[in-house]
Parts: C-alpha cells; sequence; structure tokens
C-alpha cells in the first residue's frame, strides 16, 4: 500500500529542511524480501542496486555498504592510507570523512572552500607548492614530515568539485582519491576533460550515501564506485568480515560487517527509479526559490559552476546582514517560530574538539561562509505554495532590526 502524495504543506504547517519522498516501487520490493526471506546481505536487489549504480554512475565496479561513511573508511584502507600518514580533507563538510581518516589512524588536512563551498584546488596546489617537499614519489608535509597519501574532494550541497586541476594535481604527486559523492548522486560535469562525466566516477574510488536526508535513500546505505575491479573484490571482502574460506570461516585479514542489506538495497533500487524526476524537482523548486528571492538586498544564493550541473541537493542562501538585516543564524530562528526549519552549515571541521590542532591551510573563505549560509527547506514534495510561504517569511522577515 502507498500512503498520499503529498501536496502543499498548509498554512502554519511545519515545513522540514529535507525529508524523503517514497512514493514508488519500494513496497513490491520490500514485500519481496520479506516473503521470500531474503533480508540480510545475500538477496538480488544487493546485485540489482549495484548494477543500477554501475550503469547510472558510468564506473564498472560498484560495492554496496551499509553507509556512506564506511564506505569512506573502505576507500582509505584501498588506499592503503594507515598509521602516521595525513590525508587532505575540506573544513567545510559533513564530519564523516574527516573522521574516516582518524579510523584508519591517519591525520586530517584542511583545506579551505571556494565559492561553491567546495576544496579550493588553487589553494591546494599552493599548499603542495609552498608547504611541502616531493621525495621519491612521496609527498611529504615540512611542518609535520608525514606523507600525505591522499586527498578527499566532497562534491558539497551537490555542486561538483573542479575535479580537473585536482586530477592533475593528484597525478603529479602520486595521490590517491576518494571522491566523496555522497551529496551528489546525478550531478556531472558539462565542460572540459570529465564533460559528461558523473561525480563520482572521476576519481580512484568514489563513495555515495543513501542516509534518509540525501536525493534518494535506502533508509541509510552507502557505496564504493570504481573502475578498478582489484580494489571492487578487495572492498567486498573487506566488507564482509574478509572471509577466506566460507565454510571453515579462515580470515586473512581483519574485516568488517560493512556490507548493504538486502531490505536495504530494494528501497534504493526502487528510489532509484524516481532519481531523475527527483532532480528535475531540485532544480525545478531552486529556480523558483531563486527567482522569488532575486532583488531582494543580502541574499544571494550558491549556484552550481559554469563547469559542472549539480543535483541542487541542498538550496544554499548566503544571508548578508548588512544588507538584509539579520544573520543566518537570526533568520534561522525567526523562520523556525514560523514552522519553517533551516539550517546553516556545519561547524568548520578545523575547529571541531578531536580536529583543532590539526593542520588547516589559511582558512578563510569557509568562515565567510559559515557566518553567512542557510539552507533552505528543499525535499522533493516541496509544492511551489510552500516555497513562496518560505519566501514570504524571508522577505518580511529582513530589514526590520
Ligand atoms: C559529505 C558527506 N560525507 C559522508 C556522509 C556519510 O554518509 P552516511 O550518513 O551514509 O554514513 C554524508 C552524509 O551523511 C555526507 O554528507
Amino acid at each position: 500500500m502507498m500512503p498520499n502524495i503529498k501536496t502543499a504543506n498548509p498554512v502554519n504547517s511545519f515545513i522540514p529542511l529535507s525529508v524523503p519522498v517514497i512514493q514508488g516501487n519500494e513496497w513490491t520490493y520490500v514485500k519481496e524480501c520479506l516473503d521470500t526471506g531474503w533480508v540480510s546481505s545475500a538477496g538480488k536487489y544487493v546485485q540489482k542496486f549495484e548494477e543500477t549504480m554501475c550503469s547510472y554512475v558510468g564506473t564498472k565496479q560498484a560495492v554496496a555498504c551499509i553507509n556512506g561513511t564506511s564506505a569512506l573508511h573502505i576507500s582509505l584502507l584501498l588506499a592503503g592510507v594507515g598509521a602516521g600518514d595525513e590525508v587532505i580533507v575540506p573544513t567545510v563538510t559533513f564530519i564523516a570523512p574527516v573522521n574516516a581518516v582518524r579510523y584508519v589512524g591517519a591525520q586530517p588536512v584542511f583545506m579551505d572552500c571556494d565559492d561553491y563551498l567546495n576544496m579550493d584546488v588553487q589553494k591546494l596546489k599552493d599548499f603542495f607548492t609552498e608547504e611541502c617537499l616531493s621525495r621519491k614519489g612521496m609527498l611529504i608535509n615540512k611542518k609535520t614530515k608525514k606523507q600525505i597519501k591522499a586527498i578527499i574532494p566532497v562534491h558539497i550541497f551537490g555542486h561538483p568539485v573542479d575535479m580537473e586541476p585536482l586530477m592533475i594535481l593528484a597525478k603529479q604527486y602520486n595521490l590517491f582519491v576518494i571522491e566523496d559523492a555522497t551529496e551528489s548522486l546525478g550531478s556531472y560535469y558539462r565542460q572540459g576533460k570529465y564533460s559528461g562525466k558523473m561525480t563520482g566516477s572521476i576519481a580512484d574510488v568514489g563513495c555515495l550515501s543513501f542516509n534518509g536526508n540525501k536525493i534518494i535513500t535506502a533508509g541509510g546505505g552507502g557505496m564504493i564506485v570504481t573502475n578498478n575491479k582489484t580494489w571492487a573484490e578487495k572492498a567486498k571482502y573487506l566488507t564482509t568480515q574478509a572471509k577466506d574460506d566460507e565454510v571453515q570461516y579462515i580470515h586473512h585479514e581483519v574485516g568488517y560487517n560493512y556490507r548493504l542489506t538486502n531490505v536495504a538495497s530494494a528501497i534504493g533500487l526502487a528510489q532509484m527509479e524516481k532519481l531523475e524526476a527527483f532532480i528535475a524537482t531540485k532544480r525545478t523548486n531552486f529556480e523558483l526559490y531563486k527567482n522569488l528571492l532575486s532583488g531582494v538586498p543580502g541574499l544571494s544564493f550558491i549556484e552550481e559552476p559554469a563547469y559542472g550541473f549539480s543535483n541542487y541537493w541542498f538550496y544554499s542562501l548566503v544571508v548578508d546582514k548588512k544588507d538584509f538585516g539579520l544573520s543566518n543564524l537570526e533568520l534561522m530562528e525567526d523562520l523556525s517560530k514560523e514552522k519553517i526549519q533551516t539550517r546553516p552549515i556545519w561547524y568548520l571541521n578545523h575547529l571541531q574538539k578531536p580536529y583543532k590542532k590539526q593542520q588547516a591551510y589559511k582558512i578563510q573563505k569557509a568562515k565567510k561562509y559559515f557566518e553567512r549560509v542557510l539552507n533552505l527547506p528543499c525535499s522533493v514534495d516541496l509544492a511551489a505554495e510552500d516555497i513562496k510561504r518560505v519566501v514570504e517569511s524571508i522577505k518580511s522577515l529582513g530589514n526590520k532590526k
């Protein structure tokens, strides 16, 4: 049985930031899992979900994982990152990729963001040139004397990272690149070497997430995508407890219970059938917000770069208090009184308690955007009336104080 398709939130009802829309074959596929008893990882939906993702993202291999964080953890193991190594991560991101660096015993080095909130690739280049030494094919951080082994660019809120110069740097310095495409499923490049290629398919490996707030959900879940068969096989091995003998349970390595279940994969597969429609709606709704808010002093949006197509997972409003009259947090509080949920970007990772002693390179834009960005409601089932209500509230709150 399917729920009623939601129409506009009635006046004064709560408008959430981002909730999943489950209106397709989810019930049918999950029922089949339950009817047949194939609920764990061995069922057919795991493989179907992986195959569907391969053909969508354009990679040869995909390994479904229990969540996006475990996909990142395993990817770092594939990269051979371990104790004593360093990994370049953005300071503007959900903390999961930063924590994954610690899971393997390595240390993060934090990079600033550009005007799309993504890792600033020019600063990355400056950091390698000014602060590092290239020795015997290894990149050594002059300050810490540690080897930098990998970079984790994150396609923030769906907008593609400038991967072309980033991949040139990675090749030059012999670095493994893990693309965190957890927020950008369906985003791709329109210009340059990677024109037509999806985010997640450019680097050595890509990681996806199907958490409930993502553009599609499996009720949780993640995936590693890559063109490298050896790495995919290794990822599958490590995510299923590194089992070397199925009968006697012999293990030659430390493994993890990180494989996605059949039930979750069934939901993910059904959601994949809606992905293109979801992206179209995300983009239409973004345009509506943008048009309705254009001309309001002190307000602008983070938009997709010219070189890339964004899935517009989140709508990041940039609030300039000087001209708008309220800061991003003040606007958030006032909107919440009107039952409209919004959120600032994550607290900067280089300032988080477990990471504040780590190296951070010339963080400037991240501070500016942290103080200004407010993400607006962006669920796929938002009706035009909902968006108009959010916009009218924002307009009525501006320039009063
Ligand atoms: C940038 C980023 N990386 C990693 C993750 C982790 O994914 P998961 O929640 O599926 O572990 C998320 C989202 O949750 C994310 O936004």
